[in-house]
């Protein structure tokens, strides 16, 4: 009898804890928001809750008759926007160039000012900063997140992320559209340099971070000093099968939940106020109309009580590109039936008119409204905006924000670069290159910032930066001629990017010009790889390096001096013809605004290299993989009549990078031999500095799980960690691994750990362990 108690007890436990672990909010909600949200509900009228779901682009309330003299709001827009159809939410950079803070505080504390006097409700602003206050004159540009990524150093996206929300609070800017979390999975993708590249598992943990560093430390009540996120493209975008940007993905729903769900799961438990959907569509379901993922998986699955915002004209897009709604009212009533809150839309506010009609013809349920009204209004409370004091004396405020362009981030962000830019090569040590050397800086990325920061770096396609910057940071070449002495150091590009919006034009008339100037020169410093791009204007059709580029390289290293090959750019293009043509290989990516100065104390071998590439660097166009490959991938050749000739041919595998020191691995261990689903496993490896130089390793630790029930992937990351040490000096890396981490979702659409054998594997060591029950789980 007792036993049986004792049996009932503990299955009402085991269905109390499942229900219990359901039902836990994301965010806890705040008693006192929550009052005052269905206060302000019970106020509003139907006009007033389409309104707060609208969100409009500046450009569409700006005066551009008086655009000569700077920004100004056109007062009868900003009155037909704000005042007749009371918009929520206003977007983008004034006149699509970075502004001073000034100017960002006076327009957003008169937005405010003006909402407030309509039905005393404030806008909110959002703007895209995903390497810092990037639409600010003057604020701090960060090393874009795939460099960002490259450090493994979990402190860089928090710090980038802290600083940029100073900075852009220091503008009264509350919101901004980061981090990115797309996985960049296909290498023809033009943002994949937004991402924090090809794993999931890096980019749950760096957006994570990015997160925290972004809003601070309590998700209900961002303070001055933080901003609120808006994670993206919720998802899968960065696998579309064209390679294009914003066109169809064909993911499965099971690797949708195992791989593309995952970072944004663990961003909305770690506080993720909004989030922006996927502009593209997956077998056939664009994501704004996707009920299943919107309601379903996020809102309803993770009890998350956040805002979902669309991106651009992506409610529009419904009907005008995907062709499932017949018209906007049926796109708009189909998008908000599926989850969506917000509307980005961006130009204009018919889509108010338009979902007032959709409710009162009964094509969208009252309390879908009042559900979307309430995330938002909920939003603004937690991000402080109906405390005037966070927007109404806006000078006032900006004493609050000494550090803002301080020297102190500035050398954060140097130190950041320096720890992203990647060794790809170092033939006979030609790196560092020795003082007194005289270099020949050639290629059209030696001399442009516009080259090291890419897009979203003052304008939406980067394309301004250099007029805009003029000498304030220092491009390659001149961060090179600063290290080594500008009489050492010279110039000849051979090749440039021409002016423009077309960012692939070059003008290839010097390349002679180039290799006389090696003649003087004991070293060529050969930068090459793209010019800034953004979304969709960044689509290309060869992966491979651009012929004019390759014609240079092949050029400079027939005069017979060594050749150090720098890589800027968003992508890994290809360059299998003149790696062998280098003596040594950097690939900087996109590092900032501080990315040459980096580079140059790099070079000079007064700091180490520790980057390790995020992402797979393919060899062939046509042979892309990820390191998480299926084994069948790699096999160059099976029995019988066929060459499958499926080899893993890749220039340079996830997780290179080399170090003008050696690093040893040894004692790989975990703290138990079996495991079960409920075990956290303590894995420790001691990593030696067995070189000459003091440096950092980032330590990489990935699994594999032996035989499964689906084909498992070759093996997957599970921890990293970065550590700092002098030669001869061993440190014990420490990584806690919950089994759980080991699971994979089966076909049942479950989460399962199976019993059998697993293999931890760090640097060229490798552990066997076993687990010793299969469970599964949602
Ligand atoms: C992009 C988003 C961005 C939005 C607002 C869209 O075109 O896809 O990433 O946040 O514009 O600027």
């Amino acid at each position: 009898m007792k036993s049986k108690l004792v049996l009932t007890m503990l299955a009402l436990q085991v269905v109390f804890c499942a229900w219990a672990q359901r039902v836990r909010p994301a965010i806890k909600p705040d008693a006192n928001i929550e009052k005052q949200v269905k206060e302000q509900l019970s106020k509003m009228s139907l006009d007033d809750k389409v309104g707060q779901m609208c969100e409009i682009t500046i450009d569409a309330i700006t005066d551009f008759s008086k655009a000569k003299t700077g920004f100004a709001l056109s007062a009868a827009q900003t009155d037909t926007v704000l005042g007749k159809y009371r918009v929520g939410s206003i977007l983008n950079v004034p006149l699509s160039v970075a502004q001073t803070p000034k100017v960002w505080r006076t327009l957003i504390s008169e937005l405010n000012r003006k909402s407030m006097s309509v039905n005393g409700i404030p806008q909110v602003y959002g703007v895209d900063q995903i390497h810092g206050a990037t639409y600010t004159m003057g604020a701090t540009f960060f090393p874009q997140p795939i460099v960002q990524a490259a450090s493994f150093n979990k402190n860089i996206p928090f710090r980038v992320a802290e600083v940029s929300a100073y900075e852009s609070r220091a503008c009264l800017i509350p919101w901004v559209y980061a981090p990115v979390m797309d996985l960049g999975r296909n290498p023809n993708w033009p943002r994949m340099w937004e991402s924090f590249g090809e794993d999931d598992y890096v980019n749950s943990v760096m957006a994570v971070q990015a997160v925290k560093g972004y809003q601070g430390p309590d998700p209900n009540h961002i303070d001055m000093n933080h901003v609120a996120v808006s994670i993206k493209h919720f998802m899968a975008y960065g696998v579309p099968v064209t390679g294009k940007d914003r066109t169809p993905s064909m993911v499965t729903e099971r690797e949708l939940k195992e791989r593309y769900f995952e970072p944004f799961k663990h961003c909305v438990e770690n506080g993720a106020l909004t989030l922006m959907v996927n502009s593209a569509s997956n077998n056939g379901m664009p994501f704004h109309a996707n009920k299943k993922l919107l309601t379903d998986w996020l809102k309803e699955g993770l009890n998350w009580d956040g805002m979902i915002v669309t991106d651009w004209a992506d409610i529009n897009n419904l009907w005008s590109r995907e062709h499932i709604a017949k018209d906007k009212k049926h796109a708009i009533a189909m998008a908000i039936n599926a989850g969506i809150d917000m509307s980005m839309e961006p130009y204009s506010v018919e889509f108010c008119r338009l979902l007032k009609q959709a409710v009162n013809e009964g094509l969208v349920p009252m309390s879908r409204i009042d559900d979307a009204v309430s995330r938002i209004l909920r939003f603004k409370y937690r991000v402080g905006l109906f405390d005037k004091k966070t927007w109404d004396k806006p000078e006032k405020i900006a004493k609050n924000y000494p550090d803002f362009a301080s020297p102190k981030f500035a050398e954060e962000a140097t130190r950041f670069a320096e720890e992203g830019e990647v060794l790809l090569k170092n033939e006979g040590g030609i790196l560092p290159l020795k003082k007194g050397v005289r270099i020949l800086v050639a290629g059209p990325n030696a001399n442009t910032l516009r080259g090291l920061n890419g897009g979203w770096s003052y304008t939406w396609q980067g394309d301004k930066t250099d007029e805009l910057v003029g000498d304030k940071y220092n491009s390659i070449y001149k961060a090179l001629a600063n290290k080594f002495g500008a009489a050492n150091v010279s110039l000849a590009e051979g090749v440039r990017y021409k002016a423009g919006s077309d960012w692939e034009a070059e003008d290839a008339s010097e390349i002679e010009k180039a290799v006389a100037a090696a003649g003087s020169s004991d070293v060529i410093v050969a930068c090459v790889g793209e010019n800034s791009y953004c979304e969709t204007p960044g689509n290309f059709n060869s992966l491979i390096l651009s012929e004019n580029q390759r014609n240079l390289v092949k050029a400079l290293a027939k005069t017979g001096k060594p050749v150090v090959l720098v890589l800027n750019g968003g992508r890994p293009r290809i360059i299998n013809d003149i790696e062998p043509l280098s003596k040594a290989v950097v690939n900087v990516m996109l590092p900032g605004n501080y990315g040459g100065d980096a580079l140059a104390n790099l070079m000079a071998g007064d700091c180490n290299f520790s980057g390790k590439l995020p992402f797979t660097y393919p060899r062939t166009p046509s042979s892309l993989h990820t390191y998480d490959y299926k084994v069948s991938e790699n096999q160059s050749t099976m029995a019988g009549n066929y060459n499958y000739d499926a080899k893993m041919d890749v220039q340079w595998p996830f997780g290179a990078g080399l170090s003008y020191t050696t690093f040893k691995y040894a004692n790989l261990r975990v703290n138990k031999t079996s495991f079960d689903v409920n075990d956290e496993l303590t894995v420790s490896v001691d990593v030696t500095n067995s070189g000459e130089k003091a440096g950092k390793e980032a330590v990489l630790l990935y699994f594999s799980d032996v035989v499964a029930s689906l084909i498992p992937d070759n093996r997957s990351m599970c921890g990293f960690d970065k550590v700092d040490l002098q030669p001869g000096e061993t440190k014990t890396v420490t990584m806690k691994v919950p089994a759980r981490a080991l699971g994979f979702v089966n076909s049942d659409m479950k989460w399962t750990l199976e019993e059998g054998e697993f293999l931890f594997h760090c640097g060229d060591q490798q552990v066997k362990l076993n687990c010793t029950k299969t469970a599964a789980w949602d």
